[in-house]
């Protein structure tokens, strides 16, 4: 039997490859997307931040303009998923308070504001009781805060729903199945290799396979890209009825040294995150992680305690040396990364698709993504113009 054949092919459909392969659809391009369990990973594990300014790290500044770019993107490419679906892509602009829960706790926030006030970021510093007037159920003895208006939320899983159904809308094909290997002729990407045996033939393959990429058979060793696991364990808590909105922003905070989130969604869950491992493949929910994050929670929201324990669960974040994601080409004609994403796959999905989508169409990566080759981990051809 013949190959099959698709004019691209999206290995992995989470956000991002989802994403992509919607944009390109869009455009008239035949795509397909392969992934055994679409959007069932690490987008819907997460939590959702969109947090440019509140995750900015000294020193990533190429990352930070990315990651700014695409939270203003989210609101129009919102708004283009809800008109083609007819349901919500789980925005919600409520911005986000930074909470510190004692004097050391403020004097570490304090320092993030200088810097992100000299980024040139939207923070304000609040005291104590400016913190709890925005938010009246945090602890009473909370001792400062900063207010971050720009820094908002995705209940993710919303957007991994409506992504999909903006998929099949715009006729794009998914196959419930792994990519074994990628298959090439010379130094061409020419197909994939799925789990079953059979093979696809693309044109252009994308692969936005998170932290599996590196496992991706049949790149050559010199190509492969140092994207790893890097495992987080997540709550999600329900909050009754009568204390409802336990929280109106997102809220961070540094408690006792700790970093803790949570995340509030409009219809009642509390989303708390999240820790770090170094642990590989492994997801299971370990008993540290979650007394660690209750802890943390109840300690600026005692109120925790009263709200009901849902879900517990572990994802891999697909992070990279540099903690900023691969974008592009990667030294094989026809094969494009859009992987390691980190901290950051909710925030950089509307970028990302976008860019991915126009270096399909016009074969130019974006000037804003240059710095994300690859090409910068290794010995790859260089983009050239
Ligand atoms: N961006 C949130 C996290 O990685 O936990």
């Amino acid at each position: 039997m013949a190959d099959e054949t698709s004019d691209v092919v999206v290995v992995g459909a989470g956000l991002i490859g989802l994403a992509t392969a919607w944009r390109l659809a869009a455009d008239g391009i035949q795509v397909t997307v392969c992934d055994p369990t679409p959007g069932s990973q690490t987008s819907s594990v997460a939590a959702g931040m969109l947090a440019p300014v509140t995750e900015v790290e000294f020193g990533e500044d190429e990352l930070l303009a990315l990651n700014l770019a695409s939270v203003a993107a989210w609101p129009a490419f919102a708004e283009e998923l809800e008109a083609l679906t007819g349901q919500s892509a789980g925005l919600n602009r409520t911005g986000t308070l930074s909470v510190a829960y004692d004097i050391d706790d403020a004097a570490a926030i304090r320092r993030l504001a200088d810097y992100q006030r000299r980024l040139g970021l939207e923070v304000e510093e609040l005291t104590g009781r400016q913190t709890r007037k925005r938010e009246p159920l945090l602890a009473a003895g909370v001792a400062a805060g900063v207010w971050v208006p720009g820094d908002h939320s995705v209940d993710n899983r919303q957007a991994v729903a409506t992504l999909l159904k903006a998929a099949e809308l715009t006729g794009v094909r998914i196959i419930r199945q792994r990519v074994t290997r990628i298959l090439t002729t010379g130094t061409t990407a020419v197909g994939v290799e799925l789990e079953d045996g059979t093979s696809l033939r693309a044109g252009q393959i994308i692969a936005a396979a998170g932290p599996w990429s590196a496992q991706l058979a049949g790149i050559p060793d010199e190509l492969k890209v140092p994207v790893r696991p890097l495992k987080g364990e997540i709550l999600r808590l329900r909050v009754p009825e009568a204390y409802r909105p336990a929280l109106n922003h997102t809220v961070r905070a540094t408690a006792r040294g700790f970093a803790v989130y949570l995340v509030p969604r409009p219809g009642g869950e509390l989303v708390v995150g999240a820790t770090t491992s170094e642990l590989g493949y492994d997801t299971r929910v370990l008993a540290g992680g979650v007394f660690a994050l209750l802890r943390d929670a109840r300690t600026v929201l005692p109120i925790t305690d009263e709200l009901e324990l849902v879900e517990t669960v572990a994802g891999l974040r697909p992070a990279t040396p540099d903690n900023a994601p691969i974008l592009g080409p990667s030294g094989l004609d026809g094969l494009l990364w859009a992987t390691g994403h980190y901290r950051n796959g909710v925030l950089l999905t509307p970028i990302t698709a976008d860019v991915i989508a126009e270096t399909v169409r016009t074969g130019v990566l974006p000037k804003l993504a240059e710095p994300f080759l690859a090409a910068r981990f290794g010995a790859m051809p260089k983009v050239t113009r």
